[in-house]
């Protein structure tokens, strides 16, 4: 049985192949023949953070698969009440198929697939959110922008850019990271990726110049400035994030071809401007919509393999 809680622990042909199921499968949802691949199991979903795409795109995935979500926000279970999380663990996976779960530590997310007897996803660490990933380089490839990839990400270094560089270095592409001084991402995970760039070829830079990063790229990428619980350093980072703004003249300097991509939440003139959010290189409501159509492969991937 396999857990999905950062794509340090997938090799290049998985992470291929869970992609390659979420297409097929988003195939046949446009084509609207049924696809009920998980039908009769329930996918517990936690929630100890907001969401809107990770809740919508996991409940109507598991629905679209046969089978059934449960929304659990901290509020409805006796986790948020102090309830232990190796209790918890032992008690959803007796009566569920498969766990999804947003959460802070990124250590709680692993001491509850320690004691779970079913398949646990991670819905967004503050590590990590590779579920993102999954929607993000399913984008590229519709687009046509996952040969050799130059992928440039400008902002904080966080769960999102943490994700980036583990698919760069275990796909093996380009990636540039742009952070503020003072904004880098965790040293421990940026060995890890340097190591695992060397098995893939990847060619990882960091720059505290937004320009380097986004010169040529063929993938410009950003996040929030404020993560969710980061909420009281706002004015901080607002300050320290000065001429981190995708905009217009930043993303005149990338490949005349060059796609956008955000997770989403965006937050229009901070870390990007309305014209780029909405500009012709603009993908990022295909990439929101593909968080369902990848997640879906992902969960039928995770049932395949237990
Ligand atoms: N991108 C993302 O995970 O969005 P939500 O926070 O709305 O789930
Ligand atoms: N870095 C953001 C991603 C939101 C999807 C956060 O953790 O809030």
């Amino acid at each position: 049985m396999r857990h999905f809680l950062t794509l340090r622990d997938y090799t290049k042909e998985e992470i291929l192949e869970i992609i390659d199921l979420a297409l097929a499968i988003k195939k046949e949802q446009k084509a609207k023949r049924p696809h009920p691949y998980l039908a009769g199991q329930t996918l517990a979903m936690i929630f100890e953070k907001s969401s809107t795409r990770t809740r919508v795109s996991f409940e109507s995935g598991m629905f679209q698969l046969g089978g059934h979500a449960l929304f659990l926000s901290n509020r409805d279970i006796h986790l948020g009440r102090g309830e232990p999380v190796k209790d918890t663990a032992r008690v959803i996976s007796s009566m569920t198929d498969m766990v999804m779960i947003r959460t802070f530590e990124h250590s709680m997310l692993e001491e509850f697939s320690l004691y779970s007897s079913v398949p646990v996803i991670n819905g967004l660490s503050d590590s990590y959110h590779p579920v993102q990933l999954i929607a993000d380089y399913m984008t590229m490839v519709e687009c046509g922008r996952h040969e050799n990839p130059i992928v440039a990400y400008v902002g904080d270094g966080n769960n999102m850019t943490h994700s980036w560089l583990m698919l760069a270095s275990k796909l093996g592409f380009d990636l540039r990271v742009a952070t503020p001084e003072g904004y880098a991402c965790d040293p421990l995970i940026v060995e890890d990726a340097l190591n695992f760039a060397k098995q893939s070829g990847a060619k990882i830079s960091f720059t505290n110049d937004p320009k380097i990063a986004v010169a040529g790229a063929t993938v410009v990428t950003t996040d929030t400035w404020i993560s969710m619980g980061q909420e009281e350093e706002k004015a901080k980072r607002l300050h320290d994030f000065k001429g981190y703004i995708v905009d217009e003249d930043l993303m005149a300097l990338a490949d005349p071809y060059a796609i956008f991509l955000h997770c989403l939440p965006a937050y229009r003139g901070v870390e990007v401007s309305e014209a780029v959010l909405e500009g012709d290189q603009s993908v990022i409501f295909l990439e929101a919509e593909n968080r369902l159509h990848g997640q879906k492969g992902l969960m039928v991937w995770l049932d395949k393999h237990r």
